[in-house]
C-alpha cells in the first residue's frame, strides 16, 4: 500500500527558508576563547548552498507522514555533515580549491588548521543535533546509525579515500560508480532514508527512499563533474577544471558529454519510479530529480 498523508505541503523555498533560519544561528560567536572556530564555522555553513540534501529529508519526513518542524534539526545536522566534507575536500592536500559557494574557501580564509578543526566540529555537531531532536528516541537512533553508517570508511571517507587513488589513472565506468557510491551516493541516500525514519516509516518506505537517493545521487555526481566541464566560476560558485588540475577520472572523462547526459535522465527516472511505487504524494520528489537535470550550479 502507497503511504499516504494530509499533512500540509511545502514549497522549495518554504523548505530553504526553513533550513536557512535554523543554520544562521546555530554557531553564532558566543564571547568564549574558540569564537574563531565558530566563525569558521559558521562561514562555510552559512555560505549558501543549494540545501538539497535537507530539502529532500523534509519532503521524505512529510510524505512518509511526519512532523517536518520536528525533523528540522535533522535536516540541519546533514547540511552540517555536507559542508564539513566540502571543507574538507577544497583543502590543499585534497582538491586544492579556492572557491565554494561564491567566496574563498575555508583554508583561503581562516588557515589550513581552522578549516579542519571547522570540518571536524561541524561533523560532531551533526550528531549531536540529531540526537538532541524533539523526536522519539528510536528515531534518533535510526537517524544517527543511518548517518555514520553512510560517512565513515564504508562510505563518503571510503568513497574520497578511492578518489584519491584514482587521480592520474584512467578509471572506467564500473570504478567511477563505485568511488561516488561512497563519495556521493551514500550521503544523499542516506539522507532520504533520515527523513522516513524521522517520520516513523516503515521497512519498505524506507527502502523505496533509499531507491530514490542512490539513483539520484549518481545522477548528483555525474552532473556535477559535466559542471566541472561545462560550467562558469560565476554560475557554479566553484572553480572549473578543477578535476581536469587534479587529473581525476570522471564520469566526463569515462563516458563523455552525450553519454553523461543519458545517464543523467535514466537515472533521474529511475529515481522517480522508485518513489511512484510507494508514495502517493511524489509529486515535489519527482521536480526536484527532474530540476536537477539540466542544473546549472
Ligand atoms: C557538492 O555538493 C559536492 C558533491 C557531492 C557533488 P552540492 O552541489 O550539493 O553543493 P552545495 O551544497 O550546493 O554547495
Ligand atoms: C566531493 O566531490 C564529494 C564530497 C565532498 C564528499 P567533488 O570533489 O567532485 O565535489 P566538488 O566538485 O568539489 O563540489
Ligand atoms: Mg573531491
Ligand atoms: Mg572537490
Ligand atoms: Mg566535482
Amino acid at each position: 500500500m502507497k503511504a499516504m498523508n494530509n499533512m500540509k505541503k511545502f514549497t522549495l523555498d518554504e523548505y530553504r527558508s526553513m533550513v536557512e533560519a535554523e543554520l544562521r544561528t546555530s554557531f553564532l560567536p558566543k564571547g568564549v576563547g574558540y569564537d574563531g572556530l565558530l566563525s569558521a564555522m559558521d562561514y562555510s555553513l552559512n555560505a549558501g548552498g543549494k540545501r538539497i540534501r535537507p530539502i529532500l529529508l523534509l519532503e521524505f519526513c512529510r510524505i512518509a507522514g511526519g512532523d517536518v518542524s520536528k525533523a528540522l534539526p535533522v535536516a540541519c545536522a546533514v547540511e552540517m555533515l555536507h559542508t564539513y566534507s566540502l571543507i574538507h575536500d577544497d583543502l590543499p592536500c585534497m582538491d586544492n580549491d579556492d572557491l565554494r559557494r561564491g567566496k574563498p574557501t575555508n583554508h583561503v580564509v581562516y588557515g589550513e588548521c581552522t578549516a579542519v578543526l571547522a570540518g571536524d566540529a561541524l561533523q560532531a555537531a551533526a550528531f549531536s543535533t540529531i540526537l538532541s531532536a524533539d523526536l522519539p528516541g528510536d528515531a534518533r537512533a535510526d537517524c544517527a546509525a543511518i548517518l555514520a553508517n553512510a560517512v565513515g570508511a564504508d562510505g563518503m571517507c571510503g568513497g574520497q579515500f578511492l578518489d584519491m587513488l584514482g587521480e592520474k589513472k584512467r578509471l572506467d565506468l564500473a570504478a567511477l560508480n563505485e568511488i561516488n557510491k561512497g563519495k556521493t551516493v551514500a550521503l544523499i541516500s542516506a539522507t532520504c532514508k533520515m527523513g522516513v525514519s524521522a517520520a516513523g516509516g516503515s521497512p519498505e518506505l524506507l527502502d523505496a527512499a533509499a531507491r530514490f537517493g542512490e539513483a539520484l545521487g549518481y545522477a548528483f555526481q555525474i552532473r556535477d563533474d559535466m559542471l566541472d566541464v561545462i560550467s562558469t566560476a560565476e554560475l557554479l560558485g566553484k572553480p572549473i577544471g578543477s578535476d581536469e588540475a587534479e587529473e581525476k577520472s570522471t564520469y566526463m572523462t569515462a563516458c563523455g558529454r552525450e553519454e553523461c547526459e543519458r545517464l543523467v535522465h535514466s537515472l533521474t527516472d529511475e529515481a522517480k519510479a522508485a518513489v511512484r511505487a510507494s508514495f502517493e504524494d511524489h509529486g515535489f520528489l519527482c521536480d526536484l530529480a527532474d530540476s536537477l537535470v539540466d542544473r546549472l550550479n
